[in-house]
């Protein structure tokens, strides 16, 4: 359970202020959409929440459960439970991707003691475990011998993206784009997916282009606009249907 707060946040990077007054609070297993056009600062949003360097925090508060986090590095973001999946993910020569994903289970669940997680003994069941994962989101076994996201295609970098949040089951997850550049078939795979890991009361935020891949969620509860790096309105689900017909001019120009 974790609620976050942002707080009227102005971010620059190399000296150009990109995000100008975001206010975003999500609650406690709460499954929320950010959509806006190209270029408005949504994965600086989210590069911000994660403590990436090149994102400088010139005014404004990130709480986590009430307390800040701007002081923390990424590493102990993601241990208090918070989750990035990126729009364009980095392949990894040399981490093996199933070594990856144990060490970061067993770091984030000591990280975590308290929350209710699973202990996996051996490799032999942690393994089983990333297959039963791996399945859910239509990746092979043999992904697991592999370096993280090396040579992975645009469409299996996004399906492993997902993964890693089915199985490190932060507490909140950003997902960046998920569903950009994917058949509908996967689509609807990493829908089910998200919404399996936001049946436990974790929070998700989805930032997409598309109404096409909410429609596929479980549920969905609060839908923002975010245009010139700020939300500029925010609504139920219906507002994502309403988007998709209308597009984003009217939001900054209403009649
Ligand atoms: N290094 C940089 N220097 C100046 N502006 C940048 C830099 N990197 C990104 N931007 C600008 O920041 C804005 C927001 O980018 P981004 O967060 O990627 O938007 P989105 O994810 O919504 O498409 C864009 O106008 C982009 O050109
Ligand atoms: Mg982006």
């Amino acid at each position: 359970m974790a609620v976050l707060e942002i707080r009227d946040l102005h971010v620059s990077r190399d000296g150009k202020e990109i995000l100008k007054g975001v206010n975003l609070r999500t609650g406690p297993g709460e499954v929320h959409a950010i959509m806006g056009p190209n270029g408005s600062g949504k994965s600086t949003l989210s590069y911000t929440l994660l403590a990436h360097p090149k994102y400088e925090v010139t005014s404004g508060e990130i709480l986590l459960d009430g307390e800040s986090i701007l002081g923390l590095s990424a590493d102990q973001r993601a241990k208090k439970g918070l989750f990035l999946g990126f729009q364009y993910p980095t392949e990894v020569s040399g981490v093996g991707y199933s070594h990856f994903l144990r060490t970061s289970y067993n770091s984030l669940s000591k990280a975590l003691q308290g929350d209710d997680r699973e202990v996996f003994i051996t490799v032999r069941e942690f393994q089983k475990y990333l297959k039963d994962n791996l399945s859910k989101v239509g990746l092979r076994d043999d992904f697991l011998a592999r370096y993280l996201n090396e040579g992975f295609s645009g469409g299996e970098k996004k399906r492993s993206e997902v993964l890693q949040m089915a199985v490190l089951r932060p507490r909140i997850s950003i997902l960046d784009e998920p569903d950009s550049g994917l058949d509908v078939d996967a689509v609807q795979a990493v829908a089910k997916a998200i919404s399996e890991v936001s049946a436990e009361d974790s929070t998700v935020v989805v930032i997409t282009h598309y109404a096409r891949i909410l429609k596929f969620l479980n549920k969905l509860d609060h839908v923002h606009v975010f245009m010139d790096g700020r939300v500029l309105k925010s609504g139920d689900a219906s507002l994502a249907d309403e988007l998709d017909r209308r597009g984003y001019d009217w939001v900054a120009n209403p009649q």
